[in-house]
């Protein structure tokens, strides 16, 4: 940072934990939106920053880079997904982009696996009939779920946190296939994994778990049509961006029965959940809570803080978005 008496100004969209928190603050003036900012709120705040702290709720594009002003240097996400960040326009700017990877990898992946085994035992759905007292007893033929030991898991998209769910499936002994864009020889070797095309893998799979990126080109991968490929017991996990998946038309999927469970942590529109959602069966529903561990979170903040203090600092940041 060249300006010694002159500390730059750092916006953090809305909260970032004391990890992170605590060293920008150390070198650099806060402006801090909190939880409840408006887009208008960011607006003002942001005329002169030269580093903007966003995360997956910040939408950040021409309005607020325009609004930041020429000394805007760095954009640092506090998450590894950006589909929230206009690239474009920022690269047009000259404005560097970054994300936290790496440092929620286990967060996430050990909260797809908690989904898996929530949605295939039912267990939301038990859990709430016991509750509103509509346990009659142990019946043989209620409840009856998947089971998950021996069972074929599909991962779709195998980069960290897809890894690291399929390692963590494999103690189930049974097979893994994955689809993507490239194949991951190590890891066939390493878990037995077959590469194989979303077809195949929607077809096989008794688990289907997401994990890639939210783009134009995964917008509603998984829709009617994929579905109705599924096999009728087949759980579907979603912990990437609900974007991937059409919550209406997998929504009608557990109302017909046409397959068998899903447990989802992202929703397109969030934190709006689709009331079709809310009234299906078989599902369970987090509030996007795959990297909300104490350990995940505050290293994320730490990253952020590492990126954009070496932006400030003329350094090549460690997490630049490609
Ligand atoms: C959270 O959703 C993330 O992308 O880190």
């Amino acid at each position: 940072m060249s300006r010694a008496d002159d500390k730059p100004a750092v916006l953090i969209a809305r909260r970032l934990l004391p990890p992170g928190r605590d060293r920008l603050a150390a070198r650099c003036e806060l402006r801090e939106g909190g939880l409840d900012v408006t887009p208008g709120d960011l607006l003002a705040l942001a005329p002169g920053v030269a580093a903007i702290v966003a995360d997956p709720t910040v939408p950040v594009g021409d309005a607020l880079l325009e609004a930041a002003g020429d000394g805007l240097e760095v954009v640092a996400n506090y998450a590894v997904g950006y589909d929230n960040i206009d690239l474009e326009a920022c690269r047009r700017r000259g404005v560097a982009v970054t994300n936290t990877p790496g440092v929620l990898t286990n967060a996430t992946a050990e909260l797809a696996l908690a989904l898996t085994m929530a949605a295939a035992r039912l267990i939301n759905h038990a859990e709430a009939e016991l509750r509103r007292g509509h346990w009659g007893g142990w019946d043989p033929g209620e409840m009856l779920g998947l089971e998950l030991s021996g069972a074929t898991f599909g991962v779709v998209g195998l980069g960290r946190i897809g890894c690291r769910y399929a390692e963590l499936v494999s103690r189930f002994d049974g097979h893994i296939l994955y689809a993507g864009p490239s194949g991951k020889p190590e890891i066939e070797k390493e878990l037995g994994a077959s590469h194989v095309g979303l077809d195949e893998l929607l077809a096989a799979s008794d688990v289907v778990s997401l994990h890639a990126p939210s783009t134009p080109e995964t917008e509603h991968m998984i829709s009617t049509a994929q579905l109705d490929a599924m096999r009728s017991h087949a759980v579907l996990v979603n912990t990437s961006r609900g974007s991937l998946v059409d919550s209406e038309a997998l929504a009608r999927a557990l109302v017909d029965g046409r397959i068998g469970a899903a447990g989802l942590d992202v929703f397109e529109h969030e934190p709006e959940v689709p009331m079709h959602l809310l009234e299906a069966p078989r599902c369970v529903l987090l509030p996007h809570i795959g990297s909300a561990t104490t350990k995940a979170r505050s290293a994320m903040a730490a990253l952020v803080a590492d990126n954009v203090l070496a932006v400030l600092d003329g350094a090549d940041p460690p997490n630049p978005v490609a």
